[in-house]
């Protein structure tokens, strides 16, 4: 087990308290902690994160997307939002959407403004959470389509062009 599930859950559970994003137990955190992106400080403590929950094999969502309060404004964020797409390109993700109360924050990173009537899958789950007594706070969605066209950047070797060889005269 990764030791920082302890830290993320310390950081997601203040902005749950705030209705920002749902709550999370130790046991959600830790037995998906290969879904989590995270960016610490010089001390290795957490203090940003984001989490990649999978709803099939082409659709996921971004969640859980916390910066501790010290360390925001300073791109941090967009840095682990990041870190979630290239697990989910790694993972062969096609789309990611994210629920949302602050517009700008996904709008800055390409997402596009959706309903969520289009993820059936999510309202399902919202469901379940609602009838299990979880109070389920109204938020704006957004997508993005990963697509096919990204490709690895290139080698700094391959990226330059060969030198042309020099001709031997006489
Ligand atoms: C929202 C949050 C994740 C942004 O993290 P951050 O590290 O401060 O954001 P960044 O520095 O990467 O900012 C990226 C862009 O989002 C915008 N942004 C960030 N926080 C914002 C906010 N609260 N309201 C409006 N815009 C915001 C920034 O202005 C920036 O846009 P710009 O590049 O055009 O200036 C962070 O403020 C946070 O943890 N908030 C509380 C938890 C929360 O609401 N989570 C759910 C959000 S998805």
């Amino acid at each position: 087990m990764r030791p920082d599930a302890g830290q993320i859950l310390e950081l997601v559970s203040q902005y749950a308290e705030q209705g920002l994003m749902l709550l999370r137990t130790f046991e959600e955190v830790a037995s998906r902690i290969d879904n989590y992106v995270v960016a610490t400080d010089d001390a290795g403590r957490v203090i940003a994160c984001a989490a990649l929950e999978e709803y099939s094999p082409s659709l996921a969502e971004v969640s859980s997307v916390a910066v501790a309060t010290t360390h925001q404004g300073k791109g941090l964020g967009t840095q682990v939002v990041l870190g979630v797409e290239r697990l989910a390109r790694a993972r062969d993700i096609d789309e990611l959407f994210a629920l949302s109360l602050t517009d700008k924050f996904f709008i800055s990173l390409s997402y596009k403004p959706t309903t969520i009537s289009r993820y059936p899958e999510k309202l399902a789950r919202y469901d379940t959470l609602s009838k299990s007594g979880v109070e389920i706070v109204p938020k704006r969605c957004f997508q993005k389509e990963l697509g096919k066209s990204w490709s690895a950047p290139r080698l700094v070797e391959q990226a330059v062009a060969p030198k042309p060889k020099k001709r031997k005269i006489g």
